[in-house]
């Protein structure tokens, strides 16, 4: 079976596969919040249309202060940008031709971002199914690289590292001169983690990337933070397109920060189906991943790659995220977001059946 690249369009995966596309499908591919988008947003669309004829605010002036106060940081430590996507690209190209490691497996934007800005790229890639980071193999390899790239809550795991452990490396990158770029996408999600941008007050070193297109549910509209000290977002800024957040991810980012009882109900739900699929995959022998947010990765540790669960998958019409292309996974495990009640119902339902079936 040939599977697509990279995997979030459930049209471009049955194209990939070969297989017929079902009637009816559940994309558990692509990991942004299940309930959708706030109402809110629904419902100001049409007062937000005219704001189509004019150019944005180059620098989101109105969305960086309440940010700036929600965050409890200046507004010179914040750039916004297109999706947190824009801000990781920016951050590779402040770091072009540079060494960069990054702490696998991890989102592959990071890669490619440094590739494409000539970077020499490696990677440190943590134990498989535990996935914690292990201070004495990881400090005495930052003096060599210029930068780090680490995401916690982790993009494929859903595990967030060590609070202790971060600022050791944080510290350590401090002293050797090079920079710890925090990826904070899925902060949204989890109940009791802490975030870094606070630190970055102190470190000039550290760079923290906050994504708003997860929690809301605006993948399309795009809008992502970049955290550090004045004089490095400036570098960053100088780098930006003009214009690259447009004035309706502005309005929309403005309603979205404020939408506390939405996101509180969220995680909520999220929590409880994750408990629930959590008691499924250990009483049906499956391993899953140790994941405090809205997705999770899961193993048949009966099969030694993942292709023949995810090709049963797709032809039920479930999608899941293949792990082919993420290093330290290589197609062994299957990344599933966790979806409504109903939907995890199916999906442990199909699950059962495979494991009756093998
Ligand atoms: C870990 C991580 N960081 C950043 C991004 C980029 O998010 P955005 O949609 O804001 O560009 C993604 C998107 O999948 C992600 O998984």
């Amino acid at each position: 079976m040939t599977l697509p690249p990279h995997g979030s369009n459930p049209k471009y995966v049955y194209q990939a596969t070969k297989l017929p596309t079902p009637q009816q499908l559940i994309d558990f591919s692509v990991n942004v919040n299940p309930f959708g988008s706030p109402p809110i947003l629904r419902e100001k669309w049409h007062e937000w249309f005219p704001l189509l004829e004019d150019y944005p605010d180059p620098h989101a002036s109105i969305l960086k202060r309440e940010i700036s106060i929600k965050e409890g940081i200046g507004e010179e430590y914040l750039l916004i940008g297109n999706g947190g996507a824009e801000i990781i690209a920016l951050v590779a190209q402040l770091y072009q031709g540079k060494r960069i490691l990054i702490i696998q497996p991890a989102f592959s934007e990071y890669e490619q971002a440094c590739l494409a800005q000539k970077c020499i790229v490696e990677h440190h890639v943590l134990e498989e199914g535990i996935w914690k980071l292990k201070m004495e193999e990881l400090l005495p390899k930052v003096k060599h690289y210029d930068a780090i790239f680490l995401c916690t809550p982790n993009n494929p795991t859903g595990v967030v590292y060590d609070r202790q452990s971060i600022i050791e490396l944080v510290e350590e990158g401090y002293r050797s001169q090079c920079s710890i770029i925090i990826d904070e996408a899925f902060y949204d999600f989890t109940v009791d983690s802490e975030t870094y941008i606070s630190l970055v007050k102190q470190y000039p070193n550290l760079i923290v990337l906050r994504s708003l297109t997860k929690m809301f549910a605006i993948a399309g509209l795009r809008l992502g933070i970049g955290v550090a000290q004045p004089q490095v977002i400036q570098q960053l800024a100088a780098l930006k397109p003009h214009w690259s957040v447009n004035a309706i991810a502005i309005k929309a980012g403005l309603e979205c920060i404020s939408q506390d009882s939405y996101i509180r109900h969220t995680k909520q739900l999220i929590h409880v189906e994750r408990n629930r699929l959590k008691d499924f995959y250990k009483e049906n022998g499956f391993c899953m991943s140790e994941s405090a947010v809205n997705f999770y990765l899961v193993k048949d540790p009966t099969i030694t790659e993942a292709a023949p669960l995810y090709e049963y998958l797709l032809k039920k019409g479930l999608v899941p995220r293949h792990t082919m292309n993420f290093p330290g996974l290589d197609g062994r495990w299957l990344r599933f977001a966790i979806r409504k009640q109903n939907e995890n119902n199916q999906l442990m339902e199909a699950l059962s059946e495979w494991k009756n079936q093998n």
